[in-house]
């Protein structure tokens, strides 16, 4: 009698231990998969609200420089997933971030007023910013809302020179020293300063501009994604191949100059090379559209 006991007692215990086991392992597997590669969580997320059908980043819309109440308005109202806007303190006091570009100093929406209108919507927002100083506060004021905040955050800065490149960068190190911890789900966004001028050669970008950037993004955690500039994609392309294989988290994302003259039939080397996943193209409307005829666009 009390063999059979024990020997319930253990089948039962291994049981037990068997499905925890199973529980674990499924409960892991699914948070992979509905996670995936780390570059594409911000496709993921679009994907299952279903702005988007499948996972191209080609598909993502943009709605650019939303430094306005105006403007971001019009931004939430519209079809485009992710806002981007740019942030800098204001020139006078209260010196707190708001949405504006340079050479503006001054806004009608300050960053924070900014988050509280973008937590009701799904949207995704790209923080672009244009000053060290702003860091800082506005990484404390995206702290605040975290919870409440449903779509990606992505932060961008340029942190080292590109090509033609007359801006002065934001000090990469003290930039990603004050971004990094406290983002650690958003998309770091990391570009070069760049210039375009139309009437003579444009250099593309150099192999020690892309060996720099890798040094600095090597050891981060989040995803990073480039912001490149079209206009100069097509005598870069092994310099971005090299980058693009270093890392599943890094991924590129194409804009244009507004003045930029840009042969969009370049951009085919990029979509045909690389998985579709891993290009986002933040050009002017047109431009878009005209990529997206292409014979060789699939
Ligand atoms: C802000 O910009 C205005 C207009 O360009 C300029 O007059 C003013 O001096 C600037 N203020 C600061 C503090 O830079
Ligand atoms: C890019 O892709 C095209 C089409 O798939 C292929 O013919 C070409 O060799 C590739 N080029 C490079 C540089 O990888």
């Amino acid at each position: 009698m009390g063999l059979v006991k024990h020997k319930w007692y253990r089948f039962i215990l291994c049981t037990t231990v068997i499905a925890s086991f199973i529980v674990c392992y499924l409960k892991l597997h699914s948070l992979s998969i509905s996670k995936g590669p780390m570059s594409e969580h911000t496709l993921e997320y679009f994907l299952d609200k279903g702005t988007i059908q499948r996972k191209d980043a080609a598909d993502i819309e943009w709605y650019h420089a939303a430094n306005s109440k105006s403007k971001l308005t019009e931004a939430l109202q519209g079809s485009a997933q992710m806002i981007e806007a740019d942030v800098l303190l204001r020139g006078q006091d209260p010196k707190v971030p708001i949405m504006a570009h340079p050479p503006d100093n001054d806004s009608d929406i300050t960053l924070q007023d900014f988050l509280k209108e973008v937590v009701k919507s799904d949207k995704g927002i790209k923080l672009d910013f244009k000053s060290l100083a702003a860091v800082s506060p506005s990484m404390t004021l995206l702290e605040e809302v975290r919870d409440q905040l449903q779509g990606p955050v992505w932060i961008n800065a340029d942190i080292l020179p590109g090509p033609r490149g007359t801006a002065t960068p934001l000090d990469p190190h003290v930039f990603l020293q004050e971004v990094a911890q406290k983002s650690e789900n958003d998309v770091l966004s990391l570009g070069w300063t760049t210039g375009w001028d139309v009437d003579a050669d444009n250099p593309g970008y150099s192999w020690e501009m892309v060996h720099q950037m890798e040094e600095l993004c090597r050891s981060l955690k989040q995803p990073v994604t480039f912001p490149v500039r079209a206009a100069l994609l097509h005598v870069s392309f092994s310099q971005f191949q090299w980058l693009l294989k270093q890392s599943d988290r890094y991924s590129l994302t194409v804009w244009t100059g507004k003045y930029d003259v840009l042969t969009v039939e370049d951009l085919l080397l990029y979509r045909q090379n690389f998985s579709k996943t891993r290009i986002y193209y933040d050009l002017l409307e047109s431009q878009i559209k005209q990529f997206k005829g292409l014979p060789g666009y699939t």
